[in-house]
């Protein structure tokens, strides 16, 4: 196909606002799976290696043209429909970018996020030899939809627009999906002959379907399922799609021998990746950039944006954002880590730790309710319970350096910058002030005072009180 491929460019409707969401942002900007309604057609365009991709922007087009750049699919433009006159007045606009080369052109929406490229392919061998090809689909509930009109051979005809739909025609169920490939001479010319004369006003890029039937032109249909070419026209059909996603997603996981064991509360967005052996325990959100590894145990309840996991280690009931977790390392429960911090091969962050820019060298552990912040802990360190850094002294951030060895005492605040050596001991309860070198105990703290009988005496003179 890739000859014919050469010769076709691909066209993505995202000028409309989407008025039917409500929103200050345009539809096409919305996401599911952790990606924008324009960037998964976009994804589904990417394996065709079409030569040109025109995106038609309008609405807030500085952000729509940015998130179309962003996706650096090769032969990418946009152009500018200033004024949302139809979706033929937007293919229109593009039809002008294209080289001279290009002989056919794909016209997609911008809101129909679950597309696969498999059924575009279907779509360009059907219209390879034809001056039109079409995608339709058979919907319980077509509304909303426009309508293929067909003669009682079964030719179509062409597509009426619900809201300019007689009843009988409303009742046909087989939908226009709203995909299309053209010729490209045959659309530039049925495209000055559209006119608004409909309910919306509007110039109809399906009026050209019809226009070519007129013409006596070879024009065909390929039918798909239906939840693939669902357009996104409102929130509710948002969720609705990305529930469809994230079905398609954990099902890929789990075929790929990931461990899902409730798929009702595990959210995976499309990018992110798990190893073999891994498991998901309910309550699981992986979210961006997130790369686990092999045999990871994550979960229950446990959020995870940009991070990394890698093989053997476990996270539960805990939040990482942008943090990287060693080998057979452990975090949780009730764990924070933040941007920056990485636990090395098996490193512990345990219950109630915070950290945020901070390493934790090989087999070091931060096990209980602890603040770690700006931190560079060696290896085989042991960061006692309640111990915390003190980083911040109003105006900057310090570092604190705690070396290979060191035993760092429960309730210690080690105020930054300070650095505790190698092999050495602080006290528990102390405030650590100034360098401890290398094999040293550092004792910041008031001797204890013992008042023996003090109590028994207490408890006396309050009887004594009393019985008065
Ligand atoms: C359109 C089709 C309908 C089809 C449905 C499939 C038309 C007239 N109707 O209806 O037959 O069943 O898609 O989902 O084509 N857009 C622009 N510029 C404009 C108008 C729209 O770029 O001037 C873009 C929108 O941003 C959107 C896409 O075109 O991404 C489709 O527009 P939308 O308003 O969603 O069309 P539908 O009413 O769903
Ligand atoms: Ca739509």
């Amino acid at each position: 196909m890739s000859a014919e491929v050469s010769r076709c460019g691909g066209v993505v409707l995202a000028a409309g606002l989407g008025t039917r969401f409500r929103s200050d942002r345009a539809k096409v900007m919305h996401q599911i799976g952790g990606r924008t309604l324009l960037r998964h057609v976009l994804e589904a365009l990417r394996p065709l290696g079409l030569s040109q991709v025109i995106v038609v922007v309008g609405h807030q087009w500085e952000d729509v043209a940015a998130e179309a750049a962003s996706a650096a699919l090769p032969g990418l433009d946009t152009v500018l429909q200033a004024q949302q006159l139809g979706t033929g007045h937007a293919a229109a606009q593009a039809l002008d970018a294209f080289d001279e080369a290009v002989e056919r052109v794909l016209i997609l929406p911008g809101d129909t996020p679950l597309l696969t490229a498999a059924t575009l392919e279907r779509l360009l061998v059907t219209g390879a030899h034809a001056s039109a090809a079409l995608l339709t689909v058979q919907f319980d509930d077509p509304s909303g939809y426009g309508r293929i009109l067909r003669d009682e051979a079964g030719h179509v005809l062409g597509v009426v627009e619900e809201a300019d739909a007689s009843e009988t025609q409303r009742r046909l169920r087989e939908a226009n999906a709203g995909m299309y490939l053209f010729e490209r001479a045959c659309l530039a010319e049925a495209l000055e002959r559209l006119a608004p004369a409909n309910a919306q006003a509007e110039l109809y890029l399906t009026d050209v379907v019809g226009i070519l039937v007129d013409d006596g032109r070879d024009v065909r249909t390929v039918s798909t399922a239906a939840e693939e070419v669902s357009g996104v026209n409102d929130r509710v059909q948002l969720a609705a799609a990305g529930a469809m996603l994230r079905e398609r997603t954990l099902d890929r996981l789990m075929r790929d021998g990931v461990t899902v064991l409730d798929p009702a509360t595990t959210y995976v967005d499309v990018e992110v990746t798990v190893g073999r052996d891994s498991i998901l325990l309910p309550g699981c959100l992986l979210e961006g950039r997130t790369r686990v590894g092999q045999r990871v145990t994550l979960g229950p309840y446990t959020r995870l944006v940009d991070a990394e996991v890698q093989e053997g280690a476990s996270v539960a009931q805990s939040v990482i954002v942008g943090a990287s977790v060693g080998p057979d390392a452990s975090v949780g429960p009730f764990t924070y880590l933040r941007p920056g911090t990485r636990l090395e091969r098996g490193a512990k962050a345990g219950g109630f730790v915070e950290m945020k820019n901070a390493t934790i060298g090989e087999g070091s552990k931060v096990p209980h309710l602890s603040y770690v912040g700006d931190a560079r802990l060696g290896q085989g360190v042991n960061f006692g319970a309640g111990a915390i850094t003190v980083n911040y002294d109003g105006f900057a951030k310090h570092e604190t350096v705690v070396e290979d060895g060191a035993f760092v005492g429960s309730d210690n605040m080690l105020v930054a910058p300070v650095r505790v050596g190698r092999g050495a001991y602080t006290a528990a309860g102390s405030v650590i002030t100034k360098d401890v070198p290398d094999d040293a105990l550092a004792l910041e703290r008031n001797e204890q005072r013992t008042v023996e009988g003090w109590a028994a005496r207490k408890r006396e003179q309050r009887q004594q009180r009393a019985g008065r």
